[in-house]
């Protein structure tokens, strides 16, 4: 059984310009797609794609109007609040812009522990015990604990939201470009670094990216995102090297290799 079940998923929101009121943009529309676990799925797409959209559909974070999400089995879209108090521990995400997703007044030792204070998970001791095996898992020395989000750099604060994002042991993540805001050389560390957690903590992604050469260096699986549906799905091997759809071909193209 698949981790992750996306079957027929839309999502519409209303355009608010001028003239358009009443009108209705598909963000998504009608993606079906499965995650197994241990994999990493990649989607790609061009701006406005619906990426975001799918993302935060699968993780409840918005109600889609129609289709379902299966985790492990069970149906994410009518769980009870018991039921999704729980889900929300095994599927978290980590966002795309490090400066803006830390609370500034909170230390980072406060950043990393409250998912775990907000789910009355463990003691203050061992809480304190998680928190610092976890910055030191995303490759951070424990004299970051005591500082606050502004005295970092961006790919810095980056661990910091990947430490916080693991503090509930979750089974499955969505990373929404997460290196886009970063230099490329930052980026490929943060990159590196996720593929380590994968291995070191048998984490499932769905990495949201536009760059073809970074979904392709950690995704097993990649799927094509065109104005809310999926274009491809298939093996980064398979897709990259005999990519069936037009548009598939063209963001290839478009990306240079990864030397
Ligand atoms: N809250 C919202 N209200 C209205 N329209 C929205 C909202 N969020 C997204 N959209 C629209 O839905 C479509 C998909 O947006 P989404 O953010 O999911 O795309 P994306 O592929 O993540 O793009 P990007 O690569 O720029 O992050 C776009 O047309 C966008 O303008
Ligand atoms: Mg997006």
């Amino acid at each position: 059984m698949p981790l992750i079940e996306v079957s027929n998923v839309v999502k519409e929101y209303r355009r608010n310009g001028i003239g358009q009121q009443g009108s209705t943009v598909r963000a998504v529309d009608g993606v079906s797609l499965n995650i197994a676990a241990g994999e990493t799925l990649g989607l790609v797409g061009e701006s406005g794609s619906g990426k975001s959209t799918l993302g935060r559909l699968i993780l409840r974070l918005l109600e889609p109007d129609g289709g379902s999400v299966r985790f492990d089995g069970r149906d994410v879209l009518t769980a009870s609040a018991k039921e999704m108090r729980r889900l929300r521990r095994d599927m978290q995400i980590v966002f795309q812009d490090p400066y803006g997703s830390l609370d500034p007044r909170f230390t980072v030792e406060q950043i990393i522990a409250e998912p775990m204070v907000i789910h009355r998970i463990g003691t203050r001791q061992e809480r304190r015990a998680t928190v610092r095996e976890l910055i030191s898992a995303v490759g951070m020395d424990e004299s970051a604990l005591g500082r606050f989000p502004h005295e970092f750099s961006g790919g810095q604060r980056q661990r910091i939201g990947i430490a916080r994002a693991l503090a509930l042991r979750p089974r499955f993540v969505v990373a929404d470009e997460p290196v886009s805001a970063l230099d490329v050389s930052v980026g490929a560390q943060i990159v590196n670094l996720l593929a380590q957690l994968r291995r070191d903590y048998g984490l499932t992604y769905l990495f949201i990216s536009h760059s073809m050469p970074v979904v392709r260096y950690l995704a097993t699986r990649i799927a094509v995102m065109y104005r809310g549906k999926i274009l491809e799905i298939g093996d980064t091997e398979e897709l990259t090297t005999h990519p069936q759809n037009p548009y598939t071909r063209k963001l290839l193209a478009a990306t240079p290799e990864i030397a």
